[in-house]
């Protein structure tokens, strides 16, 4: 693995601005300064301002909307977010997609306006358990891809993460055989947009825990996790950053 890994926390719809400065006391104290990993917090808008980031430990938004101001009662500009610290917008994750219904093209609008604030998307992909079956996977990444990443001509602040949907919360993590192959595929493509790609992370995403993480991070093209569920413990959230660690 060329870059440092990316272990990325989504805690979703939990934690109180004072639940998170909890956790993230206990992050810095075992992990400031670290020189071999990057951690990155998604935090409800709610908290996003109640700590500082400190490296390698960066913040990051869950959503955000595509235009800078204006009359878009209870959404979030980038400009906001930006202005709170964070480094980093989580776009496209599944259930932004399927619970809001948010489209390729919002997810591009988005995708437009978080790069042209020199802040960091981190664009989820990744397809159904009906895709699957029916042998879409490789065509839904293709179009997910190419559709959100349509007109971005940098990609130096990208990251991409593989989320196969029947894998997110569910406690059935893709095999490793599934993630090389999904990981590959989104490399060529990503490829295909822009060459010279090659240093793109690609995080997987789905049940990671304490106890997959060892094996998972050594999947080729595994550049890294984004975690729900297990990002809401901290001894847990702890103990997969030192796994990753051990191996990498
Ligand atoms: P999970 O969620 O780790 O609970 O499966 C991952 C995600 O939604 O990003």
């Amino acid at each position: 693995m060329r870059n440092k890994p990316i272990i990325a926390a989504n805690w979703k719809m939990n934690k109180t601005p004072n639940e998170g400065i909890e956790f993230f006391d206990e992050i810095k104290s075992n992990f400031s300064g670290d020189q071999d990993i990057i951690i990155i917090i998604g935090i409800a808008f709610t908290g996003l301002n109640s700590f500082s980031p400190v490296p390698p430990i960066f913040k990051a938004a869950q959503n955000c909307h595509w235009e800078q101001s204006g009359a878009y009662t209870g959404e979030i500009s980038v400009d906001m977010i930006k202005d709170c610290g964070a480094d980093y917008v989580i776009l496209g994750h599944s259930e932004r997609r399927h619970i809001f219904k948010e489209t390729d093209n919002q997810i591009n609008l988005k995708m437009r306006s978080v790069t042209d604030k020199g802040l960091s998307p981190i664009l989820c992909v990744g397809e159904t358990l009906s895709q699957r079956n029916e042998n879409m996977t490789d065509e839904t990444l293709k179009i997910q891809l190419n559709e959100a990443l349509s007109g971005l001509n940098s990609f130096s602040n990208l990251t991409i993460a593989y989320e196969p949907v029947w894998a997110i919360g569910t406690g059935l993590t893709a095999t490793e055989d599934q993630i090389k192959s999904a990981h590959l595929r989104i490399k060529e493509i990503l490829f295909g947009l822009y060459p010279n790609s090659d240093d793109i992370p690609i995080l997987y995403g789905g049940s990671v825990n304490r106890n997959n993480a060892s094996a998972l991070i050594k999947v080729e093209n595994v550049s890294g996790f984004l975690i729900g569920g297990a990002s809401l413990k901290v001894d847990e959230f702890k103990s997969i950053i030192n796994n990753v660690k051990d191996i990498v």
